[in-house]
């Protein structure tokens, strides 16, 4: 092995950065020579790869988004763009690639690896709802961000005597509700993965306001199917009887944004390194990624198409500590 490149995919998400530093610093360590392709997929198809030398990923690490930019690229879906994108990578004498990135990114990374490409792919998203990993790179930041965005309502909550709903990021998967809105102690969650109707939501918050609380939160995943414009229908028509006075927050891309946290960092530079290490060893077509601590390599074909939901469990215990 002489030549690898690495891409950014899909969201950005914060931790990113560490892994470009992780994967590029372990590459020169090994005497390869290592290409950044800008904003991922797209960069391959439009022949847009840079060397990377160790001082061009220096003072990155603390930093947010990705050094590379990224993108998300339906044309890598057609395999004739395949084609070109593989073809630039060969006629530079670069043998393999690392992907960094969520589902939809290592859908095309094991779709590149059956047509012969060396790859391994590196979960990361802040979703987290990738198959075959514990934990992808940027959802710990995301997390904390939704908390410190609950935490603050809840002083104004308790200031006026309102509920909020607060909407985080979360397509398919609640893990960012979930794990925020148990963090924040919140009174309701609503995930993808389990529903919770309006007039079910308005209820809980009734039932609330009875018990005496004089505030309260409900953390909404965006992709809950009975997302906030419902609750904020229902509450239209039975303010009166819900007893708290009703906001929305809806955090979107805030999410996303900002210094990666320390959990972040060290994640991405373990798995950005385990990514070279399974190069090293002959590895490809796989994706590395943690399983109860320890980093583990899951075939790209088992993971595409698949996704890792959020642990429902929970929700069941967050809704018995808010009584
Ligand atoms: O990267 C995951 C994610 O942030 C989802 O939580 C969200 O639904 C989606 O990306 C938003 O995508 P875009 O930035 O392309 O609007």
């Amino acid at each position: 092995m002489k030549r690898i490149a690495v891409l950014t995919s899909g969201g950005d998400a914060p931790g990113m950065n560490a892994a470009i530093r992780a994967v590029t610093r372990a590459a020169l360590a090994h005497g390869w020579a290592v290409f950044g392709v800008r904003n991922g997929y797209a960069g391959l198809l439009a022949d847009a790869l840079e060397p990377l030398a160790a001082r061009d990923v220096g003072g990155i690490i603390q930093r947010g988004g990705t050094l590379l930019g990224s993108a998300r690229c339906p044309e890598f879906a057609d395999s004739a763009c395949r084609a070109r994108a593989l073809a630039h990578l060969a006629a530079r004498g670069i043998e393999a690639l690392v992907v960094i990135g969520g589902n939809g990114s290592q859908s095309g990374s094991a779709t590149l690896a059956r047509e012969g490409l060396r790859v391994v792919g590196v979960p990361s998203t802040i979703d987290n709802d990738v198959h075959g990993n514990d934990v992808s790179i940027g959802a710990d930041t995301a997390i904390n961000v939704t908390l410190e965005a609950v935490d603050r309502l809840r002083t104004t909550a308790s200031s006026h005597h309102r509920a909020f709903v607060v909407e985080t990021m979360g397509r398919n998967c609640g893990h960012i509700a979930l794990m925020a809105g148990i963090a924040g102690g919140a009174e309701v969650i609503a995930i993808p993965e389990r529903e919770v109707e309006a007039p079910e939501v308005a209820e809980r918050l009734r039932a609330a306001y009875r018990r005496g609380k004089t505030h309260a939160l409900v953390v909404v995943a965006e992709g809950a199917k009975h997302g906030v414009h419902a609750l904020l229908t229902l509450y239209g028509e039975q303010r009166a009887s819900i007893g708290f006075d009703l906001r929305l927050t809806r955090l979107g891309h805030v999410v996303r944004g900002g210094v990666p946290s320390a959990v972040d960092r060290v994640l991405a530079t373990r798995l950005g390194a385990a990514a070279v290490d399974c190069l090293a060893a002959g590895g490809s077509g796989v994706l590395v990624g943690v399983v109860r601590g320890d980093i583990v390599r899951t075939p790209l074909a088992e993971i595409a198409g698949r996704m890792r939901p959020a642990d429902t469990a929970l929700l069941d215990l967050a809704r018995v500590l808010a009584m």
